[in-house]
């Protein structure tokens, strides 16, 4: 399809018909119920009007000359959401950032600005007679937050990682002597990442509990709850992120849980100065030396990006129009769902389960006599793949203890119980099928 002629073609429709065509059939299709394997939404439908309208208008909105409504709209929404964060109107940033990989970027960067002056400007350099700078992260931490140790300098040898509890979270108890060892090591933490849904199985680690540890040591909390944050705006849920108002950064994806297209991510800083640290370079053609009151609603000085999408609008909009509770509602029936197909779990004897679930991610493997782990692993990955290409569900897998799990993600409202019988009635056959060695 790629086009075979110089001058400007003129319109062919039935062109134009098949590519769109072959874009939809293509992918992951997710609005389908079938659709259980990652974390990205199918969008309110609403949302992805207004995405298309940005893409007509193309308002890059880091700088409110060109994008008036959405650097508005973005402090109206941070207004909004930090109603189920705490934090005092006026004290607190936020700035949208293209997904939640850069959002970690970005918030640790501003962490290591802000807790170990001179390293922006003289590098590593600066820090070679003093304590190694390290950050500590849990076990199960994205792998975004490892990759910006290593973009950042710290390098990822020195991510600390500190052991989990049975729930798949922060062993609080193990911190402060995994700490004490880091420092005997050689190393400064100055920075602990919590996860907030954690991406293999949605574990919350105890935020509120951590910050204790992290304020006592002058190390900075960042919360990654690119998953897990939309949990915030129902109030069954919210205690999840219980002590949420006492971390120095969060990152909140909408792309996720908040059914918004992606990307489109939320970094949240509890004090609004240790937003631009990072960011202070000097660019007299967009950076204005006299800022005035239009210039102040920019968000060019807390992000590495220049040009970006207008990324807060379809959120913005589906928020004003529908309001929260369109978000809640949804969101808490998926995570009634995923409990309710846990015990649907719990009664199969061929099936094993590997965690209670915390949000809408469930693990599980189909594991019928007695497997090795190596045979289980293997069975694992094959039914995944054999799912995969018969096309009626997608889903993903993991692994936990070294053994892989097939991985669910309920994203969709429309998916019942019911849906979930048929999958494991697939993953069955397949299993089935595939432990005869049969083929098809
Ligand atoms: C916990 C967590 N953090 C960060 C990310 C990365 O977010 P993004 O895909 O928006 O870059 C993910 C993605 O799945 C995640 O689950």
């Amino acid at each position: 399809m790629t086009t075979d002629r110089e001058n400007v073609a003129g319109h062919d429709e039935a062109k134009l018909n098949a590519i769109i065509d072959l874009y939809l059939k293509t992918g992951i299709q997710v609005h389908s119920p079938g659709y259980m394997g990652r974390q990205f939404s199918g969008p309110v439908p609403l949302a992805g009007v207004v995405d298309f309208i940005s893409s007509v208008v193309s308002q890059p909105s880091s700088f409110y000359e060109a994008a008036q409504l959405p650097n508005v709209a973005e402090k109206i929404m941070a207004d909004e959401l930090n109603r189920f964060i705490g934090w005092p109107p006026g004290s607190f940033a936020m700035v949208t950032t293209s997904g939640g990989s850069l959002a970690n970027l970005t918030a640790l960067l501003a962490a290591r600005n802000d807790r170990l002056p001179g390293f922006w400007s003289e590098g590593g350099a600066a820090y070679l007679d003093r304590l190694r700078p390290a950050i500590a992260v849990g076990d199960d931490v994205h792998y975004s937050v490892s990759r910006t140790a290593g973009v950042m300098g710290i390098g990822e040898a020195q991510l600390i990682r500190l052991p989990l509890d049975r729930r798949h979270r922060i062993d609080v108890d193990r911190v402060v002597p995994a700490l004490e060892a880091a420092e005997r090591r050689g190393l400064r933490v100055f920075c602990l990442v919590a996860s907030a849904g954690t991406t293999s199985v949605g574990a919350f680690d105890p935020i509120g509990e951590l910050a204790e540890i992290t304020r006592e040591r002058g190390i900075w909390l960042h919360v990654d709850g690119a998953h897990g944050a939309s949990l915030l705006v129902s109030d069954k849920l919210r205690w999840k992120l219980e002590g949420v108002d006492q971390a120095d950064s969060l990152a909140w994806d909408a792309h996720k849980m908040m059914f918004t297209p992606a990307p489109c991510t939320l970094l949240f800083y509890r004090d609004k100065d240790k937003s631009r640290s990072p960011f202070r370079q000097r660019a007299s053609y967009v950076f204005d030396e006299e800022p005035d009151v239009y210039t102040a609603l920019d968000s060019g000085g807390k992000t590495l990006e220049c040009t970006k999408r207008p990324m807060i609008m379809p959120l913005w909009v589906s928020w004003a129009m529908y309001g929260r509770a369109l978000f809640a509602e949804k969101i808490e029936y998926l995570c009634r769902l995923t409990k309710d197909v846990h015990h649907i779990l719990l009664t199969e004897p061929d099936f094993e389960t590997t965690h209670w679930p915390e949000a809408n991610i469930l693990c599980f493997r189909y594991r019928p006599g007695t497997l090795s782990d190596a045979d289980a692993h293997r069975l694992q990955v094959a039914i995944r793949d054999r799912v995969k290409a018969r096309g009626t569900f997608f889903i993903s897998k993991v692994d936990l203890a070294g053994v892989a799990a097939l991985r669910v993600v309920l994203m969709n409202h429309l998916i019942t119980e019911e849906h979930f019988r048929m999958l494991l009635g697939e993953i069955r056959a397949v299993g089935q099928e595939l432990l005869r060695g049969g083929r098809r």
